[in-house]
């Protein structure tokens, strides 16, 4: 797409020109726009970009090894990944309240950044993936109090950093068009949203190792299932979650007493309101019996079917 093409290219030109022999440094997340901007700004100036990938242990099956594969074999991108796992659990024992973890969440990442941040030499820029509608959604930010939608990303307040802000004029769809015209592979491009605090606030209650695994692995077979059956584009968030209930099931003779699997799959334009997805029946059912046959300590999966509102899209 010759149009696309253009716009690459522009906004390389715009780069190099203010960025000249200095050097930037970008938070990688893992998700579109994150990547994308590393994408295009490597693309301008190659080596002067570092980029720093916070791993929180909090993250999707293989997610972490799949950022450091495509965007820094990929690409050859120089990119620091910080082993943060033992850091957030620490800090996240016993830490029972969504909105308490979100802010221990937020502040640990922020923490974590700056440290590495710190022992760079000569950073002149910040790269951030700031949407053109993340603009103007905070110029009315009232409707998101009821979840203090931190995101992973965001800025410590005490850094000297010039911001770049490549995509601050472009929509989703066009932050997706640039990123393929890119190289960014598709399962990047067409990532479904993601919530900063990740798999944090789908184990319900404190997180415990053992919970993030069921959640993790439940999570994978639900993705792959939901793929497999063709539905990954049409369904805007898709993911399971973990209620610090127990119930009693029957395995072979066996009496069990284990978790339930909660599934969450919804439509949506924007996540500001969503209904549930209809699934297939015989989809579900496959869902359903892989999580049951894979996943430790799972005996009984239920399917979330209230709109938003009155619900909200995550359980936490
Ligand atoms: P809710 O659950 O409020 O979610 O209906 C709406 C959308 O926002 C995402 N979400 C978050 N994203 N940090 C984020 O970056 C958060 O703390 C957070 N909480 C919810 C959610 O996944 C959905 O896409």
């Amino acid at each position: 797409d010759w149009t696309m093409e253009h716009v690459v290219e522009m906004e390389v030109e715009k780069i190099r020109e203010q960025v000249g022999d200095r050097k930037v440094l970008c938070a990688l997340s893992g998700g579109v726009d994150s990547s994308v901007v590393a994408a295009l700004i490597h693309k301008a100036i190659g080596d002067q970009l570092t980029c720093i990938f916070v791993d929180h242990g909090l993250l999707r099956k293989n997610e972490a090894d799949d950022v450091m594969r495509t965007l820094g074999d990929g690409f050859n991108m120089n990119i620091i990944k910080v082993d943060a796992q033992e850091r957030f659990m620490n800090k996240l024992a016993g830490v029972s309240d969504p909105e308490e973890k979100r802010k221990i969440i937020g502040n640990e990442f922020i923490y974590v950044f700056d440290d590495e941040a710190e022992k760079l030499k000569d950073i002149d820029f910040l790269a951030q993936g700031t949407l053109y509608t993340d603009i103007i959604e905070s110029g009315t930010e009232t409707a998101q109090t009821i979840k203090s939608h931190h995101n992973v990303g965001g800025l410590p307040e005490d850094m000297e950093f010039q911001l770049i802000e490549p995509l601050n004029t472009l929509f989703k769809d066009e932050v997706r068009a640039l990123g393929t015209e890119l190289g960014v592979p598709e399962h990047i491009v067409w990532r479904q949203p993601f919530p900063g605090p990740g798999l944090a606030i789908r184990v319900l209650g404190a997180i415990t190792e053992e919970k993030l695994e069921i959640v993790r692995e439940s999570d994978a077979v639900l993705r792959d299932e939901i793929k497999k059956a063709g539905l990954d584009r049409d369904i805007w968030q898709y993911f399971t979650v973990l209620p610090d209930i127990r119930s009693v099931g029957v395995m072979g003779d066996e009496r069990t007493y284990d978790y339930t699997i909660g599934i969450r799959a919804v439509t949506s334009i924007d996540g500001m309101t969503s209904d549930w997805a209809r699934i297939p029946w015989d989809v579900l059912e496959k869902i359903s019996t892989r999580i049951v046959n894979e996943v430790n300590h799972i005996n009984r999966v239920v399917y979330d079917v209230t709109s938003k509102p009155p619900a909200t899209i995550e359980w936490e």
